[in-house]
């Protein structure tokens, strides 16, 4: 990646940049209430923005959770947004690496996404089928239910995955 991007944690007066970045980067579909509800859940929540130039062109959001019953700690991936302008220079990898780093410090066993494989495999996610996503996925969808390992400790967690309740609502798990 481009030497002159800065990833940093997001702060509130990024949120105006954030408008700008996801319809950009997401034409078709509106992720800001759902990244905004998110944002509001702080404590749970690792908020990354790139930074070029001054500006914010690329943002990624993992909220932490557990794989109940055992309560293992996880966390999940999503969304992910880099500007039109500016993809394919690494900008993405580079938040994913960055969050994975931040998320192995804070305790997280592994890291959950439901994405695309292509994209995600890339960087070393690999199907999942230990841990259940709150709501039932289309057989379609089961490929792109993907999780990296970040720890070496033996024995995956297994069990459901349980999260803030923005989260929990069948439509975001739904086509
Ligand atoms: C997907 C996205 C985050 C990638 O960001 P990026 O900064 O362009 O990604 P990187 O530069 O790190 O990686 C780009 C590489 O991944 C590939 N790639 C990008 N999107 C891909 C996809 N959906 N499937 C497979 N490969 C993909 C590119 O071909 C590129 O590879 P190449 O340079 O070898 O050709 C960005 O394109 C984006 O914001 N897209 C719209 C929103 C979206 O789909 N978000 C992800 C789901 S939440």
């Amino acid at each position: 990646m481009d030497d002159s991007v800065d990833i940093r944690r997001s702060v509130p007066a990024d949120e105006g940049a954030l408008a700008h970045l996801y319809p950009d980067a997401f034409p078709g579909e509106d992720l800001l209430p759902l990244v905004r509800a998110l944002l509001r859940e702080e404590a749970g929540v690792l908020s990354l923005v790139a930074v070029k130039d001054g500006a914010v062109v690329g943002h990624i959001l993992f909220t932490q959770g557990t794989v109940d019953p055992a309560g293992e700690r996880v966390a999940l991936l999503g969304p992910l947004a880099v500007a039109t302008r500016v993809q394919r220079q690494g900008i993405g990898g580079a938040l994913i690496r960055a969050g994975l780093q931040d998320l192995a410090q804070m305790g997280a066993r592994s890291v959950l996404v439901l994405g695309d494989p292509a994209y995600y495999g890339r960087f070393g996610f690999v199907a999942d089928h230990g841990v259940e996503p709150p709501y039932p996925l289309p057989k379609e969808w089961r490929e792109a239910w993907r999780s990296i390992d970040l720890d070496d400790e033996p024995g995956k967690a297994q069990g459901t995955l349980a999260l803030p309740p923005t989260w929990m609502q069948p439509a975001l798990w739904q086509p």
